[in-house]
């Protein structure tokens, strides 16, 4: 049995380069090249308590920040290695040749949400490309030496299940048409489900959340689907939301509206200490309702940030901006908008990435395990690279076994390929979603985003794989009665004890199950 990850990002390069470094040779698939992966577009930088500000940082408040910001519903243990092999994890990628930002040799750390610490390292407002080129180049040494083979352009389709044990996976060549099956153990690593949001979301519409959509319907529990996280701030360009950096903010941005012609800093009024940079959920709701009481649109004004700034650490925003806005953020303020950045949901875990079915891992922002309600900024980036490191662990305790041979079949398959879905379809999915899952949801938009689920006439099982799937977030939505984190209903502004839980949802393949588990529960996937 080989080891065949799915999703070539950085979770999915972060466990290869570990069992490479093992000596144990992976399959590597993925639907794009490692260049395309969504890990590319990651901006502002990786936390780690590293305390090389003289703040007397430790990992202790890093595991404080991140259960807090995840309003406890974060799996303790897992968060725990986390934040204590952060440090650890951070060096590895210098050790990789990531060019992060020094001063005098060590590496800088700039402010980021949530955190009352400079505890963020980066390269520039890069610091995604900068880490993934260095572990495309680990990686393709390793593909060199014969331990890392790549499929760069190949679908994952389904897992190839047996009496609820995963045996391996069907892949799709994307320019042949032709299938394989492939045996072994699998780590499914195929990012958010973005694609579920087109023209909405920060991320790339290629993590289609077909991959995700396709295990749930064979059986995968999934949890805290209700948790999308809104970026606060987003400009609108063709086709999608561009991400504007929490960096801006860290460095100096500040948001306002306009009230009563004056300036408003809403966010320094409401909140003096963390001011612009509490965590997402609370700044992208603050700036809802900011908009909602004055009418005016929100701005960030990043004219205060001095130019040496700008230079050395802020360069490719500034550059994207103008490109995008023809203004320049160093002269006048940006319009700047909530949009989808990520998934606090997804495949349930346990802290060695272990799912519910037997032979089947996850890693990176297909699962839901470190950030419960809220991810804090510059903790995706670790997740994905930490969560594939011990993923790997994990894997490489396993007996090691036969590898399989690749076979593709000599006809190409009716099998539909992701665009073949209708764009039609995706659009009308995508409006009822936000329609249900706002930034502010309640009960009757809930019920009624569900009721427009079932008028949708899905033509494949592609299409109905995902209408199931909305439909568990929907309902994950409306069975939590309280406020915590992404998770905002009028009609329960409350954060509730009773919910201090996962939601945790199953199908059977008609109909969708809906429990709450305790987050720390040993051997929670069963
Ligand atoms: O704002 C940002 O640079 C995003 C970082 C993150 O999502 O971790």
């Amino acid at each position: 049995m080989s080891i065949i990850i799915a999703g070539a990002g950085l979770a999915g390069l972060s466990a290869a380069i570990t069992l490479a470094q093992a000596g144990r040779k992976c399959i590597l698939v993925s639907a794009q090249p490692s260049e395309r992966a969504q890990s590319v577009l990651a901006e502002g930088g990786i936390n780690a308590a590293l305390d090389n500000m003289g703040e007397n940082d430790s990992v202790q408040e890093h595991y404080e920040d991140t259960v807090k910001g995840g309003v406890y519903i974060a799996n303790r243990r897992a968060v725990k290695g986390l934040t204590d092999n952060a440090p650890k994890t951070v060096m590895w990628l210098s050790s990789l040749g990531v060019p992060f930002n020094r001063e005098n040799g060590r590496l800088l750390q700039r402010p980021f949400g949530g955190q009352k610490k400079r505890r963020t390292a980066f390269a520039k407002s890069s610091t995604g490309k900068m880490i993934m080129t260095s572990l495309i180049d680990k990686a393709r040494s390793f593909e060199s030496e014969g331990l890392i083979k790549r499929y760069p352009h190949h679908e994952f389709l389904r897992l190839i299940n047996d009496n609820g044990i995963c045996k391996g996976m069907r892949i799709k060549d994307r320019i042949s048409g032709k299938c394989a099956s492939m045996y072994g153990t699998v780590l499914l690593a195929c990012g958010g489900m973005n694609g579920m949001f087109p023209g909405h979301t920060t991320g790339t519409v290629h993590n289609t959340g077909d991959a995700a959509a396709a295990v749930f319907m064979q059986g995968a529990a999934f949890s805290s689907l209700e948790m999308i996280q809104y970026h606060p701030t987003t400009i609108g360009i063709p086709g999608k939301r561009c991400l504007v950096t929490e960096a801006a903010r860290g460095e100096g941005g500040r948001l306002f509206v306009k009230r009563d012609n004056e300036p408003w800093y809403f966010m320094e009024e409401k909140y003096p200490v963390l001011k612009n940079l509490m965590p997402r959920d609370v700044v992208a709701r603050e700036m809802f309702f900011a908009r909602r009481e004055t009418g005016s649109e929100v701005m960030l004004d990043m004219t205060g940030i001095p130019h040496k700034v700008w230079c050395e650490r802020l360069p490719d925003l500034k550059k994207e901006l103008m490109s995008y806005t023809g203004l320049d953020p160093e002269k006048e303020p940006i319009n700047v908008h909530e949009g989808i950045h990520y998934f606090m949901g997804g495949i349930l875990t346990n802290e060695h990435h272990r799912t519910s079915i037997e032979n089947l891992y996850a890693a990176g922002e297909f699962t839901s395990l470190y950030h419960g309600a809220n991810r804090l900024g510059g903790n995706s980036m670790l997740g994905a690279v930490y969560g594939g490191i011990t993923a790997a662990e994990d894997i490489l305790s396993l007996p090691q076994s036969s590898e399989c041979e690749v076979v593709f079949e000599d006809a190409p398959s009716d099998e539909p390929y992701y665009e073949e879905s209708r764009a039609r379809f995706n659009d009308a999915l995508c409006e009822i979603l936000l329609d249900g899952m706002g930034i502010v949801r309640n009960e009757q938009q809930l019920d009624k985003a569900l009721s427009a689920l079932e008028e949708l006439t899905p033509e494949n099982d592609r299409e109905k794989a995902r209408v199931m799937l909305a439909r568990a977030s929907l309902m994950s939505a409306a069975e939590r009665k309280e406020s915590r984190g992404a998770h905002y209903r009028e009609d329960y502004p409350q954060t509730d004890d009773e919910y201090k839980k996962l939601s945790v949802a199953r199908t059977d393949g008609g109909r969708v199950h809906i429990s709450f588990i305790d987050a720390d529960k040993e051997d929670i996937c069963r």
